[in-house]
């Protein structure tokens, strides 16, 4: 049985974070809602709890506040931050609200060293705090551990409960010794095994997967990203053949992808594709459409017709896989983050769910990107699928400033190609995030040979990224960039300037549009 750890999220913007670390120190760990009954999370058998911070204050009415029965079930808690003073607050202590809030770094000072929560943290060390109360008083059983010049106890804990509290972010990178702490938490006082990898992840997201479908079908719309694919391949291993693939050709990706994915699916991972080529269909959508968020919708209604056709010839489907990722689940919830927004409009198969009677299936909802690939890897998929750079799902023809056009879509291809080409055979480091190539309507003059042109202006985009939120652009290589725009120049009929785009996000976004 695998260890499960239990995140319980207060709202804070780090859950997801927290998450991860504890995955990354090789457990099991899955975030749940803070008002989670005890009955619930007993019933999952949970192997320790830790408890996010938040953006609320425990000394208002109303604050988020978690099932009494938790702190007296036994089970070894770590309260970080907003769910450390919430733990205190519940065990009887005392806490006011500072002057000023402390936010930003700040040097925890240990000063009891009986418990092993900070085995192998310095007397010293900077950790990120960001918090406007403070506990002023200990309750019956529980030690100051440690400080910092602003906050008396910046870290506490009771032994023989097993239960401990700390006011800095011990997830964050800024807190020097984080790591080490959620270590001690998990392998010292918790005593948990850590021997939690991602094929332990497949083993079991199959076998739920397989209990939960039983004999039913399964459809699932490919889109060539790593996400869907990922996911395909998971419920594939599942339920092998009552899982069916459908993978719409739009027309708007990229040079010799959609044979790519097809191969992929097919020849390599035997698994079940019907293969629509809806190119005319979209293109005849999309005539005369110049507005990006014009298109964006087009596209994604679109899609989801095509879907919805091909979805009602296989009989008896009940269950429709999708691969939502943890940041996907996140944005959703957040109604102000806009991309978020956008992401999903074409991403999700809209009201489909609802209105054919179809059960979601999302086995990637706790995973990070770079999670989804490694278990991307651990299923074997092709390393040209489970590296490829993040591509929008309407494709194209947001990289087209205009009207798309089948003319257009193939510029813009040869350029593409050209761009990737030349920078995936360059030795970078580091190598860029994401890279491309946007037509634009701008017309110039230039001159070829002995004839004057009046042709297009392309423009590459080449940047640095962690997850596509803020980005920088690459510093290519003069050489590299100059080889690039010869080439296009030269191969690409209609396009006679290159312009290379040296905007940050923000204020640009990544995508042009
Ligand atoms: P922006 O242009 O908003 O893009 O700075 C941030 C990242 O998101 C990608 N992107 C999308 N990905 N569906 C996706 O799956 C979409 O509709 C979409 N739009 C933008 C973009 O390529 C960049 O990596």
């Amino acid at each position: 049985m695998t260890e499960t750890v239990f995140v319980l999220d207060f709202g804070a913007q780090y859950a997801q974070l927290i998450a991860r670390r504890v995955r990354e120190l090789g457990v099991y760990c899955e975030i749940v809602p803070y008002d989670t009954p005890w009955r619930t999370l007993c019933a999952r058998d949970p192997a320790a709890l830790i408890l996010s911070g938040g953006p609320e204050s425990t000394l208002v009415d109303g604050a988020p506040k978690m099932d009494p029965e938790i702190v007296e079930s036994g089970v070894p808690i770590l309260g970080i931050c907003y769910g450390m003073q919430l733990v205190a607050r519940d065990v009887g202590a005392e806490l006011l609200k500072l002057d000023q809030a402390e936010y930003g770094p700040a040097t925890l000072v240990i000063s009891d060293r009986t418990t092993p929560l900070f085995d192998g943290v310095p007397d010293d060390s900077r950790v990120w705090m960001s918090h406007g109360d403070s506990v002023v008083r200990l309750a019956e059983g529980y030690r100051a551990l440690g400080s910092t010049a602003r906050c008396h106890v910046a870290a506490m804990g009771d032994p023989k409960k097993k239960i401990y509290g700390v006011q800095f972010h011990p997830e964050v990178v800024q807190s020097e010794y984080g790591r080490t702490v959620l270590e001690n938490f998990l392998g010292e006082i918790a005593a948990l095994r850590r021997d939690w990898k991602m094929e332990s992840f497949l083993e079991r997201s199959v076998q739920e997967i397989r209990e939960r479908v039983a004999d039913d079908r399964v459809i699932c719309a490919l889109s060539g990203g790593v996400d869907s694919a990922v996911a395909a391949t998971l419920v594939a291993r599942a339920v092998g053949e009552q899982l069916t693939c459908v993978f719409v050709d739009h027309g708007l990706l990229r040079q010799g992808e959609s044979d790519e994915v097809l191969a992929a699916f097919r020849e390599l991972l035997h698994l079940n594709v019907v293969a629509v080529d809806a190119r005319e269909r979209f293109l005849r959508k999309l005539a005369g459409i110049e507005d990006p968020e014009r298109k964006r919708v087009v596209i994604g209604h679109e899609f989801i017709a095509v879907f919805e056709e091909e979805a009602r010839r296989i009989p008896g489907v009940k269950y429709l896989v999708q691969g939502t990722l943890y940041p996907d689940v996140i944005e959703s919830k957040t109604p102000q983050s806009k991309a978020g927004h956008k992401i999903k409009s074409h991403h999700n198969v809209g009201g489909l769910p609802e209105k054919m009677g179809l059960e979601l299936i999302e086995p990637l909802r706790s995973l990070f990107k770079d999670e989804v690939r490694r278990l991307g890897r651990a299923l074997c998929l092709p390393e040209n699928i489970v590296a490829r750079q993040p591509f929008p799902g309407p494709g194209l023809a947001v990289r087209i400033i205009g009207d798309v056009t089948a003319h257009r879509l193939d510029t813009l291809r040869a350029a593409d190609a050209i761009v990737r080409a030349e920078i995936d055979g360059a030795d970078l480091h580091p190598h860029p995030w994401q890279y491309f190539a946007v037509l634009t309507p701008v017309k110039s003059v230039g001159v070829m040979g002995d004839g004057r042109t009046y042709a297009n202006l392309v423009a590459v985009r080449a940047i640095t990224s962690e997850d596509g939120m803020t980005a920088d652009w690459a510093r290519l290589p003069h050489e590299l960039l100059e080889r690039i725009s010869s080439r296009i120049v030269n191969e690409v009929p209609g396009v006679n300037r290159i312009a290379y785009d040296i905007t940050t996000k923000p204020p640009a976004t990544v995508e042009w549009e």
